[in-house]
């Protein structure tokens, strides 16, 4: 069945390979899970060797633990472990007709990045945004072609969690959507069509959360005690360990994004800014009591 908003599937285009721009967290679960579910070669690339390395050996480490799992064949883990590639050129996206960028969520390295992928990929590539809560539209503005620019939101952990949201810019091309529906159904996850709009939908419904257990922090409230109270709704993960699982400087700028398109509904924690200006960047610390002392040694105090 065709998600609803979908276009007809028969636009769609073959993806032979796959680009990815940044080799983060999110950047290397992509690539594994696009070697993994689509076996096609997948192609990670960073400003540093160091970085490349690093997101290469995430998906080889991920492999291995698969295969103890016994949930991937040897042979399976053999081809998806080859399939991923690594370099710090975006040249090794010129033959690439998908490249996904999951780089820092910042609108203009958003902007910069696709302009110096549009310098080498083909006019048919299309390019698509892991963006979090930043517009779609306005990273296609400069774009020579914003028609191949999509919406492709995956959640952490991505192996894990089934929903993708698309999101359709108002330039975006019918082919570049059934192309993005497609791939979704290769990746076998459950694809919902979203209007560009601030935070789409999922991370508004998460942030309204978020925000009342930072609210409820700045209040005076210690972070841990705010952060339990919503376990007994029978929350996989509670906002503040979520927020560790994402990062907590994603978390404040997704905040800091909500809190400036709708600033009546959406607050900006003084504290998550206090913590992170502290150096503790996983609120897990705080659950060990460790806010009481930031990397420096000194004490933190809530404002
Ligand atoms: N990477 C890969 N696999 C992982 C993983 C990870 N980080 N974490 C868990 N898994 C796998 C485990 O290996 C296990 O697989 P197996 O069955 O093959 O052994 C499976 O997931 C279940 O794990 P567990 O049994 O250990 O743990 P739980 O039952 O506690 O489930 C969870 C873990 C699925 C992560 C669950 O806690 C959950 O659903 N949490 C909520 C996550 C969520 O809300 N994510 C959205 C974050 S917001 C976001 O990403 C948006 C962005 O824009 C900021």
């Amino acid at each position: 069945k065709r998600p609803a908003g979908a276009p007809d599937r028969a636009l769609a285009r073959p993806v032979t390979k796959i680009g990815v721009v940044g080799a983060g967290l999110m950047a290397s679960q992509l690539a594994l899970l696009f070697a993994r579910q689509l076996m096609v070669p997948v192609v990670l690339t960073d400003i540093d060797q160091a970085r490349v390395d690093k997101g290469v050996g995430y998906v080889h480490a991920e492999v291995d633990k698969l295969l103890q799992k016994g949930r991937i064949s040897p042979d399976a883990a053999n081809r998806t472990r080859a399939l991923v590639t690594g370099s710090v050129s975006k040249e090794a996206f010129a033959d690439a007709d998908f490249v996904i960028e999951a780089v820092f969520e910042e609108l203009n390295i958003k902007k910069q990045v696709f302009k110096e992928v549009e310098a080498i990929v083909s006019p048919e590539c299309i390019l698509a945004t892991n963006t979090s809560s930043l517009s779609v539209t306005a990273m296609a503005a400069d774009l020579e072609h914003p028609e191949r620019l999509v919406g492709f939101h995956f959640f952490n952990p991505v192996a894990v969690m089934p929903l993708l949201e698309i999101v359709r810019a108002p330039k975006t091309d019918d082919a570049v959507l059934a192309t993005a529906f497609e791939l979704a159904k290769g990746l076998k996850k459950s694809a919902v069509l979203v209007k560009d709009a601030p935070a789409f939908v999922v991370n508004r419904l998460l942030l309204r959360l978020m925000g009342e257990v930072t609210a409820a922090f700045d209040e005076g409230t210690p972070a841990d005690v705010a952060d339990n109270s919503l376990r007994p709704m029978g929350l996989p993960m509670t906002p503040f360990v979520l927020g560790a699982m994402v990062g907590l400087p994603v978390a404040q700028h997704v905040q800091e994004s909500l809190h400036a398109a709708f600033p009546d509904r959406f607050t900006v924690s003084r504290n998550l800014q206090k913590l992170l200006d502290h150096g503790v960047t996983s609120i897990w610390a705080t659950q060990n009591g460790a806010t009481e002392k930031g990397p420096d040694g000194k004490p933190f105090i809530p404002a």
